[in-house]
């Protein structure tokens, strides 16, 4: 299984990227999360990705397509793997396709999921994150047990800087002039599955699981 999760920011790519993940067995690729580690850390690259992030803004096509090459090497995506928040533009689509290329592993599937604006506004002002296992609440929607404390490691939940309302509102903007023209290029590739995010997350899992289902990929 081989599958690209799509949409706007706060549609519930990582929630669903995950819920496969843990499904099928397959590695999940978060550039925003490798990204995420990086700054946490201060290394050369999060320390050039930072101010990128904080702003809303994509990082260098160079960069992520470096850390993507990286990832896929490692011998735990050679049976399959999800991508999370990659491509995010043609460039990065395009050079993704020469990579699998070259391993002889096109894409099976993109998910596109798609929920309205207000909607992404919503989960993405407040959402809360646990910076040690990436596990991912909601205040209103998916609240942690423990208020701020994340249910899978106990860590303490915290709001990502970018997930203030003027960031979110700048990450909306830059995907529609970015990364929603990659929707009509899969369209295109004939590889593209819409995924309406609208319903509770395991509905959509579910809608998920029969789509993939239906595509043979399960
Ligand atoms: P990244 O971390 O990839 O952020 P994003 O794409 O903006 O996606 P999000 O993580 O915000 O949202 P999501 O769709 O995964 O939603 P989630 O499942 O968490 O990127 C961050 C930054 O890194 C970028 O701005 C950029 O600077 C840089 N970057 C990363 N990749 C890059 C690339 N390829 N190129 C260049 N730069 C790159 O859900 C959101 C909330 O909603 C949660 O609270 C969740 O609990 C809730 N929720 C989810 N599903 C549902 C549901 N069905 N019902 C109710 N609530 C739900």
């Amino acid at each position: 299984m081989r599958l690209v999760f799509l949409g706007a920011p706060g549609v519930g790519k990582g929630t669903q990227a995950d819920l496969i993940a843990s499904r099928f067995h397959h590695p999940k690729i978060s550039t925003g999360d490798i990204l995420r580690e990086a700054v946490r850390n201060k290394t050369p690259l999060g320390l050039e990705a930072k101010a990128c992030m904080d702003r809303g803004t994509l990082v260098s096509d160079d960069i992520v397509v470096g850390i993507v090459r990286e990832k896929l090497a490692e011998p735990g995506c050679t049976n399959g793997f999800l991508l999370d928040g990659f491509p995010r533009t043609v460039a990065q689509a395009e050079a993704l396709a020469e990579m699998l290329k070259t391993r002889g592993q096109p894409l099976d599937r993109v998910i596109n999921i798609s929920v309205s604006r207000e909607e992404v506004v919503r989960r993405l002002t407040g959402r809360r994150s646990c910076p040690k296992c990436q596990a991912v609440f909601h205040v209103e929607l998916a609240p942690p047990q423990r208020g701020g404390i994340c249910d899978r490691c106990g860590g303490e939940l915290i709001q990502r800087s970018d997930d203030h309302k003027d960031t979110a509102e700048s990450r909306l903007s830059v995907y529609e002039e970015q990364t929603a023209p990659l929707i009509a290029y899969y369209r295109e590739a004939h590889v593209l599955s819409e995924l309406n995010g609208l319903d509770p997350v395991e509905a959509v899992h579910h809608r998920l699981v029969s789509l993939l289902a239906a595509s043979g990929l399960t």
